[in-house]
């Protein structure tokens, strides 16, 4: 048991038929129901940790959660930084004890991307941690793009190649269609799986990782909703999307807004019909057992990534 990096997950992941799930954390609770997913299937693990996540929890509290999960658990888990904007994040994630990180010079251009990350690289692997890299703009729903537009966001499969060759990076996040948050898609769910595939073919033996893997789950949204929330048109990727990227190179998958919705649907039902309850421990926990539930439910049903640890 300990917190690892994600090298052998990888390893094994890469070119087989199953994703590592990596799933973002802000509290306990939510930690504590990810964590009991992956012991009840079985299944590797990375907990990622955004800049936001550690200024609203004070970044040593989640490091100090995710280190006693693993000691609770004996479960080997990675311990990531997602989406680290510049090299002083990065270090101090590496100091701080962090077993990979994630340096996102998407929005930079082509030169100035490969300078930040080959920087971090360069720290990290001196401290024994791996890095993942961006290349490629995730469009969110309000760029309706068209197939112009579309290349120029988009991940581009030879600068894929270029970049990696550059920077020695361990992991790339692509950009083939998906986006952050709940509304993903205005209309018809589009994957670039033709782009996906060329960029694996190029660099066979880079994980890819696919960032805004949310499906937004209908039953989530819909119980939002239903009391009291107000999220209409929120949709994600829809899981079969995310099986078929998995055949072709993804290895990480990034989850994030579905653990939102499952907690968040959960609370409001529960104190609807409860207005007379008001220690967080009672709906706090019926929380954590639906972000449990939500995730075994990604690692077997959509990442095959059950008994795979
Ligand atoms: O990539 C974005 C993740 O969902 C983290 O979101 O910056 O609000 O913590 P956050
Ligand atoms: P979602 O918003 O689709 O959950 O994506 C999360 C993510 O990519 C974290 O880096
Ligand atoms: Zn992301």
């Amino acid at each position: 048991m300990a917190l690892v990096t994600t090298t052998e997950m990888f390893k094994k992941a890469l070119n087989s038929d199953y994703a590592v799930g990596a799933f973002n954390v802000n509290n306990m609770e939510i930690i504590q129901g990810i964590v009991d997913a992956a012991i009840e299937e079985n299944a590797p693990l990375i907990l990622q940790v955004s800049a936001g996540a550690r200024k609203y929890a004070r970044s040593i509290y989640l490091t100090k959660l995710v280190e006693a999960a693993v000691e609770d658990t004996g479960l080997d888990i990675a311990l990531h930084l997602d989406h680290g904007e510049d090299f002083d994040i990065c270090k101090k994630c590496v100091d701080d004890g962090f077993t990979s990180v994630m340096i996102d010079g998407s929005k930079h251009p082509f030169e100035e991307n490969i300078k930040m990350t080959k920087e971090v690289v360069d720290y990290a692997h001196d401290h024994g941690v791996v890095v993942e890299a961006e290349l490629g703009r995730l469009a969110g729903v309000e760029d309706n793009i068209n197939v112009d537009e579309r290349s120029a966001t988009f991940t581009d499969p030879q600068e894929a190649k270029e970049f990696v060759e550059r920077t020695g990076v361990d992991s790339l996040a692509v950009a083939i269609g998906t986006s952050h948050g709940a509304y993903k898609f205005k209309g018809t769910p589009y994957l670039d799986f033709e782009r996906l595939d060329e960029i694996h073919k190029l660099i066979p033996e880079i994980p890819l990782v696919l960032h805004g893997a949310s499906t937004v789950i209908p039953e989530f949204v819909d119980k939002c909703n239903k009391y009291g929330g107000n999220i209409p048109g929120a949709q994600g990727v829809p899981e079969d999307m995310i099986r078929e990227a998995v055949k072709h190179g993804v290895c990480k998958v990034n989850i994030d807004t579905d653990i939102r919705l499952a907690m968040t649907a959960e609370i409001r039902k529960f104190l609807v019909e409860n207005p007379e309850v008001f220690d967080p421990r009672k709906y706090l926990g019926p929380a954590r057992d639906a972000v449990k539930g939500m995730v075994s439910h990604k690692i077997r049903d959509v990442l095959g990534a059950s008994n795979k640890r």
